[in-house]
């Protein structure tokens, strides 16, 4: 396991390009399962999420060729199996996306049930619901989703009104009704700008999809989809960081190939505690910070409100801004594991349930801290920038899954981070270690 290395006090300063959205990444690469031909997709982020994807879709017998790095072409002609096994589903819960797309085209899925996760238990009773009122029978079988269409093996259009707003319980939904009988509304849909994005390459499709972007969708079933091309929006939640970033280290950054009004509340609630973000144009952000930070409440709230996904990085924020700051998770029961790792470091957080303040300034000092999930591995990372002295990041294979190479972005902007990688012999000796204990559990030994 990879740890960063980071010591703080520097301001960043010069340009940074932002990639791909892994959250539109990975609904648009379960959609070529949708279709016998080729989907040509660019601008995917070299992220382990991305790559965790490939290999279900590669499982279930698609070819995946990589002409360039962030280009992939996906064809999906021979799909032999139906299934996304808990191996991969509990490294990735996006690989529940299977199960429309498989639903639709072939009438039959199974997917691993996903556990529980360091932000809470996120249940799938949503999508699964949905399933059914397209008329899918959904059993649960040693721990996996079974579902079927109904006889004729094709699903059949409905109304669906969701009890909460579910960003990939919608994007599944939709999937799955694109190649159903006859008209599908989703109601009370989610409204991210990735959920647009998969139906502008869904229509390119074929599909007949509309309304995206708001909470009505309506979609009229067509009898097949074929191949399309179609480039990933970029991730306003990596540009989201490094806004935090420039702003906490007191540093200017130029953020390019972004596409701000994806992330108005962001740059709306960063404005606010002031800092500077100037649009030199469309797709470019000039960001400083302002004299002093000034702390502000945020509520986290579906789109287009602030996104829980950035969450964690506001608290790091924070903790160097003039007052005290409510920050209320509304999203996720169990979204504050960063907290108690930036009060290692020195900052004022007191948790109540889903409401956490932050009292600031407070000088950070590095510490050790342990990484729980991606936007947390984030949010310490940009502690770390402005603590003063090292602060170490352990298990930064969370921040690996949702970032590219945000290390080496971060240097090349001046930051002072080092990947620790883990060494082979260490590798060799912890699979050792744990044949070990394998073969001593089963002699009974331990
Ligand atoms: C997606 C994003 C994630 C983001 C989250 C909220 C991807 C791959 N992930 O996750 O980065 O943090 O949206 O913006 O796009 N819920 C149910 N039943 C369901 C589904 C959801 O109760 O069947 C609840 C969840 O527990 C949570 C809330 O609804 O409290 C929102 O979850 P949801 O929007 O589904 O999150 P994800 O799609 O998993």
């Amino acid at each position: 396991m990879d740890k960063f290395l980071i010591t703080g006090g520097r301001p960043l300063k010069g340009a940074v390009a932002i990639s791909g959205a892994k959250n539109s990444a990975l609904p648009c690469m379960a959609a070529a399962l949708l279709t016998a031909e080729t989907v040509i997709l660019h601008n995917l982020p070299y992220a382990r999420d991305i790559i965790t994807q490939r290999r279900l879709l590669e499982d279930l017998g698609a070819t995946v060729l990589t002409p360039e790095l962030r280009t992939h072409k996906i064809n999906a002609s021979h799909i032999e199996v139906f299934e996304a096994p808990y191996e991969l589903v509990k490294t990735m819960r996006a690989s529940v996306l299977a199960l429309g797309p498989l639903l639709a085209r072939f009438g039959k899925a199974k997917v691993s049930l996903p556990g529980g996760c360091a932000i809470g238990t996120r249940p799938i009773d949503l999508h699964l619901r949905g399933f059914e009122q397209l008329g899918a029978e959904v059993r649960l079988e040693g721990g996996n989703v079974v579902a079927r269409a109904p006889q004729g093996g094709r699903l059949i259009g409905a109304t669906i009104s969701f009890e909460k707003v579910t960003v990939t319980g919608t994007e599944n939904l939709l999937m799955a009704a694109t190649l159903a009988k006859g008209r599908t509304v989703l109601r009370n849909a989610a409204c991210e700008p990735e959920i647009s994005d998969l139906c502008e390459l869904l229509n390119r499709m074929g599909a007949r999809v509309r309304g995206a972007g708001t909470p009505t969708i309506e979609i009229d079933g067509v009898e097949a989809l074929g191949g399309a091309q179609h480039t990933i929006i970029p991730d306003r939640i990596e540009t989201g960081t490094f806004i935090v970033a420039a702003a906490i280290t007191g540093g200017e950054l130029e953020i390019k190939d972004c596409q701000p009004e994806h992330l108005t509340a962001v740059i709306a609630k960063l404005r606010e505690v002031v800092v500077v973000i100037e649009d030199l144009n469309p797709s470019t952000l000039r960001v400083k910070r302002g004299n002093a930070l000034l702390a502000s409440d945020v509520s986290t709230e579906p789109h287009p409100n602030f996104p829980t996904d950035m969450q964690a990085q506001y608290m790091a924020l924070m903790t160097q801004a003039e007052g005290h700051a409510t920050i209320t998770e509304t999203i996720f029961e169990n979204r504050f594991m960063h907290a108690s790792e930036m009060q290692r470091m020195g900052a004022q957080i007191h948790l109540n349930g889903r409401i956490a303040t932050v009292s600031g300034p407070t000088k950070l000092t590095g510490a050790p801290v342990l990484a729980s999930d991606l936007r947390a591995s984030a949010s310490l990372v940009l502690a770390g920038l402005v603590a003063q002295g090292e602060t170490m990041i352990e298990r930064v294979y969370h921040i690996d899954r949702g970032y590219e190479r945000i290390e080496a972005k971060l240097r090349a902007v001046g930051a002072d981070i080092q990947r620790i990688r883990e060494s082979v012999t260490a590798q060799l000796t912890d699979a050792a270690g744990t044949d070990a204990a394998a073969i001593a559990s089963l002699s009974g030994t331990s």
